[in-house]
């Protein structure tokens, strides 16, 4: 099924389409991305639904949680995501204290995400079955977000897997049937036990999308900079590496620092001579 769908003609990803997925047998593919040049590769690479995280504060921003990243900063990285995305569900996440103060606020700071940045959804942690019912009476479809809610870190007491034992298992199925039940359109398992994460995945009828939540879920996503290779603070158990685009890249920028040192670069073919001195091609192309 899965090969089927890469040999397709891509079409455009919607809410309903993510909704139905589980039905149509068929595993969605979600990967974060936070600029222009991120969302193209996630785009041409065929990723149904394109996440802005707020995991943009510490993979990009360079915080060591996700906490103090702001409605306006998650907003710039946005619009530079729409300019790249075609045809993936663009859904943006709704970072710490913009759906804590009130219903009012939330569905305001969620309108902005929707109009100045052309989201198609927004994603919240926690179980908050009343917010996701008044995102969605405003026409916001929402993704819900449970298990190890990183902007929930202090009480938490770190990054920790979640839903262990019987009470917080049950807790965890509680809130996952709620948050359906309130409207939300698709629920992110993080770092739950496989078993649970197959539970709540059997239980529910909107797709679950796991990151460290097993196979069993009816989606998958990573972080951009994880699966590149290009994170190397932090790395969970659950990350798989499909490039070590880190290491490649600081060999590429010591050889271009070598080069420049020992007068490599540029060579004359990178150069710019004067047509009307030389004879040379008038024509030549700058970019050429
Ligand atoms: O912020 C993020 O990137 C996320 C994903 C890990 C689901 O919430």
């Amino acid at each position: 099924m899965d090969e089927a769908r890469n040999e397709q003609p891509r079409r455009p990803v919607s809410v309903p389409w993510v909704v139905g997925a589980p039905a149509r047998g068929e595993r969605l593919v979600m990967m974060t991305a936070y600029d222009f040049s991120q969302a193209r590769l996630v785009e041409q690479a065929g990723a149904d639904i394109v996440l802005v995280g707020d995991s943009l504060a510490m993979v990009v921003l360079g915080h060591d949680d996700t906490l103090s990243v702001t409605v306006d900063e998650m907003l710039h990285h946005v619009r530079a995501v729409r300019r790249g995305v075609e045809k993936s569900l663009l859904v943006a996440d709704m970072p710490y204290g913009s759906f804590h103060l009130g219903r009012r606020r939330t569905v305001a700071e969620a309108v902005r995400f929707i109009k100045e940045a052309g989201a198609q959804a927004v994603k919240i942690e926690g179980r908050r079955p009343e917010t996701v019912a008044a995102l969605t009476a405003a026409e916001i479809p929402v993704m819900a977000h449970l298990g190890l809610t990183p902007q929930s870190i202090h009480r938490l007491g770190g990054f920790r897997v979640q839903g262990r034992g019987k009470g917080p298992r049950t807790e965890l199925l509680e809130a996952a049937r709620e948050l359906e039940a309130a409207g939300a359109f698709s629920l992110v398992l993080e770092c739950v036990p496989a078993d649970l994460a197959a539970e709540v995945t059997a239980t529910l009828e909107i797709p679950t999308i796991g990151i460290g939540a097993g196979p069993d879920c009816d989606g998958q996503v990573l972080v951009f900079h994880d699966l590149l290779g290009l994170e190397d603070r932090l790395s969970p158990r659950f990350v798989r590496r499909y490039a070590e685009l880190g290491s490649a890249a600081r060999q590429a920028l010591s050889a271009f620092a070598a080069d420049v040192r020992e007068g490599r670069f540029p060579s004359s073919d990178e150069s710019y001579d004067d047509p009307a001195l030389h004879g040379a091609d008038p024509i030549r192309k700058i970019y050429g």
